[in-house]
This record gives C-alpha cells, structure tokens and sequence, in this order.
C-alpha cells in the first residue's frame, strides 16, 4: 500500500515529504499542496509546498554531489541503476495505486507503466555503458594542408545539474526517462514531479533512494509552479533541462538561457487512411490510438482524415468498437476513466461544443458526470472547428473526409504541432510517400503513433517540442563532447 512498509518514511502524518540531501524532508513553508483524485474529486495526498530557499539548497547539493558522481566508474553507475530498476518493479503495487489515485490511470495501464519504467532504467544502464564507454578518434591528416601530427580523442562527458520535469500522465514513466540517462551520463538530477502524479514520483525516487544512490545526487522537490516553476528553470544552478508537458515548455524556452533543451510539448497526431487501408486494422488502431488512457498522450490519434470513399464504412467500425468501450473508475480497470482535472473536462467540453454549434455529427450521444467523459467519435468536422486543431486530451475523437490524399498531409502540416502522424495503406510506396511529407517527428506505417518501445527515437517538430527523447538521444544530449589532442613533434604514421 502506498506510504506503507519501505515507503512509510516518505509520509509525515498526511503530507508526504519531499527528497534532498539523501533524506525525506518537510518543507520550513509548513505548507502543503492538496492532489485531487479526479474520480473522487476529493482529496487524496498532499505533498509539501517547497520554499525557494529550498531549491537553492538543492541545486547546491545536486552541484557537488554530481562532482564526485562524475568520477564513479561507468559499470558502477550502471549497477546502481540495475539495482534501482530491481527495487522499482519489486514495489510496482503501491506505485500504480498511486497512479490509479492521482491521475486515474487504469489499474492494469498503472502497472504497466511501472514494469516499462524499470526496463528503460536497466536498458538505459546498459546502453550508458557502451555508448559512453567509447569515443572517437581523429588524425589531423584527412584535412587538407595537414600532415599526421594531431591526434583528436573525443570523448562524452557529464553536461552537471539535469532538471527534469515531467507531465501528469506518465509521472512515473517519463521521470526515469530523464532521470535513468542523466544518472548513467554522470549527472545529477532535480526531479519537479507535476502535481498530479507527484505522489507516484515520490515512490518512484524512494525506489533510487533504497538503491543506494549518494546523498545528494538525486533530489525531488514539490509545490506550486507558481512559486518554485519559474524559480527552478531559470536557476542558475541548473545545466540542462528536459521537460514534458504542454505549452508552458514555450515559456520556459523563453526564459531558460544557455542551457539544453529536451522538450516534447504534445500533438494533433493525424490519422490518415487511404482508400486501400484494411479497415478492420485501422478501427483497432484509432480506438487504441485515440481512447487508450482516455486520449490523454501526447502521441494519442487526435484527428482521422479518411478518404470519403471508405468513410462511412470506417466510421461504423469505429463506432462499433467505442460501443465496447467500458467508461468507470480506473479502479476497475475501465477503458475510459475520469480525465485529470475539472478544468481539462471543461476544456474538453468546450471543444465539443463547439463542433456541436458548428454541425459536426455526433456518433454517440455527449455525456459527461464530473470529470468522466463519454468516449465521442465526431464525424464531419471541417477545418473551421476548433477541434480539428486543438488537442482535447480527453476521449474525443474528429473524423475529417478528405478527397485526396493531398488534402490529408495539408491539413497534417498546418498544424502547429509535428509530433508524430500515421497512415494506413497497404502500397508501401505511398506509405513512404506520404511519410516523407508530413512534417511530423515521426510517422507509423499501418499502427497507431507511440512513444515506445523506450529505445526508439521520440521527437516533435514546431510547437510540439525541441531535441529527440528515446535512450540513446536522451544520454547524448546529457553529455558534452570533450577532446584532447596530442600535437606530436613529427608526422607519424603507423607501419609507415
Ligand atoms: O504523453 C506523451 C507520451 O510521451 C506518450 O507516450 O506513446 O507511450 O503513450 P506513449
């Protein structure tokens, strides 16, 4: 149960503590920020609401924690974070019911999430190790007007304090995808976990601080944005960056300075079927897609541009499916569950309403109680509707008829976002055709976009984020490129 056994010392009274120095720690506010189930809409936990003065601590400690962290062989570093992974799954149980709470995961999704995150921590271990285990080696005679008498031997080295900020719907997951590559690259780590979700995070760092990890190198700091937001990515202490979330990552591109910059800001992730598309596979991609964590991923399908010729044909299978589709508490692991907040439901709503006054056909009746949202397939949108635009993050889905492919990757491409799109056909040259137009991050052939497997690389272009995540790219971009040449008296070539 979560705040029991291993993790009774994070909890005090009803507040959970936050992390620094290596121990569990109350905040001198004396304040504490409430997180509202939003099945319940009650209260569920409470974490404590840090201080600036807090944060310099932290940054001050993260510095020269990372100095000595820097210095720890790079097969030690792996085996802490194997041991991390280890304990982390051990305790998978009260780290999803803390994710069924907080941000009304469904029970089994929950789980999941925790048993993914474990693996991205001991791949990240073992990746870290080769490709930070090797580097490059130049001589000076490849460059016109050199001869032989440089060596270049470049190497990655540790970027210092990393500052992770992750969303609201993978707290867990999208954490160690900052934290496992900082840790392994010989960085240190501030962790800002989001409100909802914090608590998990809480769990999650108590998994780290039970590996073993020195004191100091990883820290986890919680409160308002509005105190300790700007306060934390305009640190001087801080060296690079990577944030998840929505358009807040704008501003803090803004105000960051000159440090990196991971961001991945969410997506209109477009849908497009074509006239040979087998229907039956896109239906079960677009619910899965589209309805999975009641639309609320960044890479969910958020627009369906279909050609006329087989929209009606697929709309009905896509109907048929939605009809199946459970609606309750996360609890009992319901496909769709409430969405994270009151304010995110009244969005939603906002957007439906829109399209109602506008004429899109509705599939399924509206329905909403509290922030539990009825799953809706919206047929007939056109462009002048809001949500042919904007990401609802909730169980909406617009179905847009095209009559070519043209307009599909038009309208693909007018988007603010880029992160990721899909396209179903069976002709695999249109499919690479129309890959290579759409100006999005990634492009499925023939499945529904996803982040995952971890490893892959994850990117957005435009407005949906800066750099590419996955585990290779993410430790990269936590290094710095280092060389030392050695400038030798005489040319000198081997076996010359
Ligand atoms: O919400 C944003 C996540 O990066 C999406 O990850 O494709 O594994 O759901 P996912």
């Amino acid at each position: 149960m979560a705040g029991t056994g291993v993790f009774s010392e994070i909890l005090d009274g009803d507040v959970y503590k936050y992390y620094a120095e290596g121990e569990w720690k109350r905040s001198s506010s004396g304040k504490s920020v409430a997180i509202i189930n939003p099945t319940t809409r009650k209260t569920q936990y409470k974490v404590q609401a840090c201080t600036q003065e807090e944060v310099n601590m932290v940054m001050e400690t993260a510095k020269s924690a990372q100095k000595s962290w820097a210095k720890t062989p790079l097969w030690r570093r792996a085996e802490f974070l194997h041991k991390a992974a280890a304990i982390l799954k051990e305790h998978k149980a009260p780290i999803a019911e803390c994710l069924v709470k907080e941000i009304a995961k469904p029970a089994k999704d929950s789980v999941t999430e925790v048993v993914r995150s474990g693996d991205l921590v001991s791949y990240c271990a073992e990746e870290g190790v080769r490709i930070l285990g090797e580097g490059k080696f130049l001589v000076s005679d490849s460059f016109p007007g050199n001869e032989r008498n440089k060596y270049c031997l470049t190497s990655k080295i540790p970027i210092g304090v990393v500052l992770a900020i992750p969303p609201f719907n993978y707290p867990v997951n999208l954490a160690v995808s900052k934290i496992a590559p900082a840790l392994i690259a010989g960085n240190s780590i501030v962790l800002k976990p989001p409100t909802q979700g914090a608590v998990a995070a809480l769990h999650m760092v108590n998994c780290f601080h039970l590996a073993g990890f020195p004191r100091g190198l990883i820290s986890c700091v919680t409160g308002r944005g509005s105190e300790i937001g700007d306060f934390l990515t305009m640190h001087p202490g801080v060296n690079c960056i990577s944030f998840t979330g929505g358009d807040t990552g704008i501003a803090i591109s803004k105000k960051a300075g000159m440090v990196p910059l991971q961001m991945e800001l969410g997506g209109k992730d477009a849908c497009i079927v074509l006239e040979d598309a087998d229907l039956d596979l896109v239906a079960a991609n677009v619910i899965k897609g589209g309805f999975s964590y009641s639309g609320q991923r960044c890479t969910a399908v958020k627009v369906i541009l279909v050609m006329e010729s087989v929209a009606d044909a697929l709309v009905e299978k896509v109907k048929a499916r939605v009809a199946k589709l459970t609606v309750g508490p996360p609890e009992e692991n319901c496909d769709i569950t409430p969405v994270v907040s009151e304010s995110s439901s009244n969005y939603i709503e906002g957007l439906v309403k829109d399209a109602k006054q506008k004429g899109a056909t509705f599939c399924q009746e509206y329905r909403r109680e509290g922030n539990l949202i009825w799953p809706l397939l919206l047929d007939n949108v056109r462009p002048d509707m809001r949500i042919a635009w904007e990401e609802p993050f909730g169980p909406v889905l617009p179905v847009i008829r095209i009559s070519s492919v043209e307009e599909g990757i038009h309208h693909c491409n007018a988007s603010n976002f880029g992160l990721q799109g899909c396209v179903f056909t069976r002709d695999i040259n249109k499919a690479m055709l129309i890959s290579d137009a759409m100006e999005t991050g990634t492009v499925q052939i023939n499945s529904a976009p996803a982040r995952g497997p971890d490893h892959f690389p994850f990117q957005g272009i435009k407005d949906s984020g800066i750099g590419s995540q996955g585990i290779t790219n993410s430790i990269n971009m936590m290094t710095k490129v280092k060389t030392t040449v050695i400038n030798l008296p005489t040319p000198s070539y081997t076996m010359g």
